[in-house]
């Protein structure tokens, strides 16, 4: 795992932890907000990866500073490293959709500290900043959220905008930050196509989270796995998710 600046302004930062190996698993991207000395992880990732996450997290942010952390839904790339974090710190908070409280209890930790995230959304702070948990239901989990940074302009968008890419990666669509273009934006979509198509379920679910997000002021868009999206490329993401067909399992 490599980390890299997301956001930066005084002591408002986030930072995205991303994996460039060989394809041992599914590659992901674990995000690290910190407020006023205080961090969240944000998606903390697989049992397989954790000791790579945690090598990764202590090279930003002291580990001991890690007091929240945030799961957008149950599958094992986002949540099953639940237990070894708690077993460093059974002092962190742990968001989760509260519809899957009773199911994350099989990756173990019993006694973990969940705070259930109702089906409309809610928030969390970490330091004096507060993040939205914006609803995102049945893309792809039935109850699945988003995170939104106002202040930062960032949104994390758990497995939308997901793309499965070669192993060596940039973590920027387009290479670097600012390097956003049509083109590049159009070469890096291709990796993101059969995953849409294939793991999100319901047309509906996504009109209704592309209606959310559209009235967000979102500069920064960070999904799950692969690059992230920034500048012009937000807008063309939306745009193109807006017109995929999705749910293709049972329309053959
Ligand atoms: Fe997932
Ligand atoms: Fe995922």
């Amino acid at each position: 795992m490599k980390a890299a600046p997301v956001f930066e302004a005084g002591n408002h930062r986030w930072w995205v932890l991303y994996d460039q190996d060989e394809r041992r698993v599914i590659d992901s991207n674990v995000y690290i907000v910190e407020s006023d000395g205080q961090s969240a992880v944000l998606d903390p990732g697989g049992f397989e990866i954790f000791p790579q996450v945690l090598a990764a997290v202590a090279e930003v942010v002291p580990p001991t500073s890690v007091a929240k952390a945030f799961v957008s839904h149950q599958d094992p790339d986002i949540a099953s490293s639940l237990p070894l974090w708690n077993a460093c710190n059974d002092h962190i908070q742990w968001h989760v959709p509260s519809l899957w409280e009773g199911f994350l209890r099989h990756y173990g930790a019993l006694n973990a500290e969940f705070i259930g995230i109702p089906d409309e959304g809610g928030s969390m702070m970490v330091g004096s900043r507060k993040l939205d948990l914006v609803p995102a239901h049945y893309l792809h989990a039935s109850a699945n959220f988003h995170v939104y940074d106002p202040e930062a302009k960032v949104f994390f968008s758990g497995d939308v905008g997901a793309a499965l890419l070669p192993p060596g990666h940039s973590n920027w669509v387009g290479g670097r930050q600012g390097g956003e273009s049509a083109k590049a934006f159009d070469e890096h979509i291709q990796h993101a196509r059969f995953f849409h198509q294939r793991w999100m379920p319901s047309g509906a679910a996504k009109k209704d989270w592309i209606d959310r997000v559209r009235q967000l002021d979102i500069e920064i868009l960070c999904p799950q796995h692969g690059a992230i999206y920034a500048g012009e490329n937000v807008q063309r993401f939306l745009n193109w998710f807006d017109g995929l067909t999705v749910g293709t399992a049972i329309s053959r």
